[in-house]
């Protein structure tokens, strides 16, 4: 018998080009699952699905806006079973209230709230017929402390908090299992993305001053983020449901 943890599980994964995604999607494929990736990305998309292929693995991706809801209802359509939904696609904004405008706003609320929305509105049904299935969602820190100039990113993650309790209660007695987890810096593109767009010039001292904001001194690697990824949604984290994880090197608790 394999000694895989997610052998014969189908899982779904959004925005698994890049980064944190990509990281999830490479380990859970090396732990047998098959791997399905939502991707606006198609290039990053592609190239991973590539590389877990030619490492015995399965993957396929699929062209997707997560803000569209019949685009997302097509694909999970086409998929069939799914045991493991990971809604991790989602983009950032720097800005105060004052310095959000409402297309910014709308934006960020579209990607990383409606998004995740509309995945569920497409899976949910299908894990209930099938009588169960694990959902982890891609919160922040910024949900828990809020993070300075992060006006509308830590308010959409606030609501990826609330949506996980809110489908842990809902769906409790049908088998489903969700919880988020919240980490501080990872060093993705994502991270480099919004230092060369926002600190023009400044971009090796800014990298240093956001790895510092960890207490632990450094950013997490995506590693470290599908690590505790791969566990909440294996069976051995059968008893977790309703709960968020910081993965964050101690910004929580031990800042101050
Ligand atoms: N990197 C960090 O420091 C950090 C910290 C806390 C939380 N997060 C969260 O983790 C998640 C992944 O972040 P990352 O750092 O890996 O980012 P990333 O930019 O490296 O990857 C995000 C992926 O999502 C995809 N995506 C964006 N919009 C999409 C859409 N509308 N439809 C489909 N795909 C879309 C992008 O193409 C990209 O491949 C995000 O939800 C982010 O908010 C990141």
């Amino acid at each position: 018998m394999s000694n895989k943890r997610l052998t014969g599980k189908t899982a779904v994964i959004t925005g698994g080009g890049s980064g944190i995604g990509r990281a999830i999607s490479l380990l859970f494929a090396k732990e047998g699952a098959f791997v399905h990736i939502l991707e606006l990305n198609t290039e990053g998309a592609d190239s991973l699905v590539d590389e877990i292929r030619a490492s015995g693995g399965q993957a396929r991706a699929h062209s997707c806006d997560v803000s569209k809801q019949q685009s997302v209802l097509d694909i999970v359509d086409g998929i069939g079973t799914i045991h493991i939904l990971v809604n991790n696609a989602g983009i950032a904004h720097v800005g105060d209230v004052e310095h959000t405008s409402e297309a910014d706003f709308d934006r960020i609320y579209t990607v990383n709230v409606k998004g995740a929305y509309n995945l569920l509105y497409a899976v949910v049904p299908r894990m209930k017929q099938q009588g169960g299935g694990a959902i982890l969602n891609m919160a922040s820190i910024a949900a828990l402390v809020g993070i300075t100039d992060r006006f509308a990113y830590s308010t959409s993650k606030g609501a990826i908090y609330a949506m996980t309790l809110s489908i842990a209660r809902d769906y409790l007695h049908h088998g489903i299992r969700c919880n988020s987890i919240s980490p501080a810096r990872v060093h993705t593109p994502f991270v480099d993305g919004f230092i060369a767009k926002n600190y023009p010039g400044q971009e090796a001292e800014m990298f240093e001053k956001l790895a510092k904001t960890q207490p632990i001194g450094r950013m997490a690697k995506p590693e470290e983020i599908a690590s505790m990824a791969l566990f909440l949604c294996s069976d051995e984290a059968g008893f977790i449901t309703g709960n968020d994880y910081p993965v964050d090197g101690g910004f929580v608790k031990l800042n101050n």
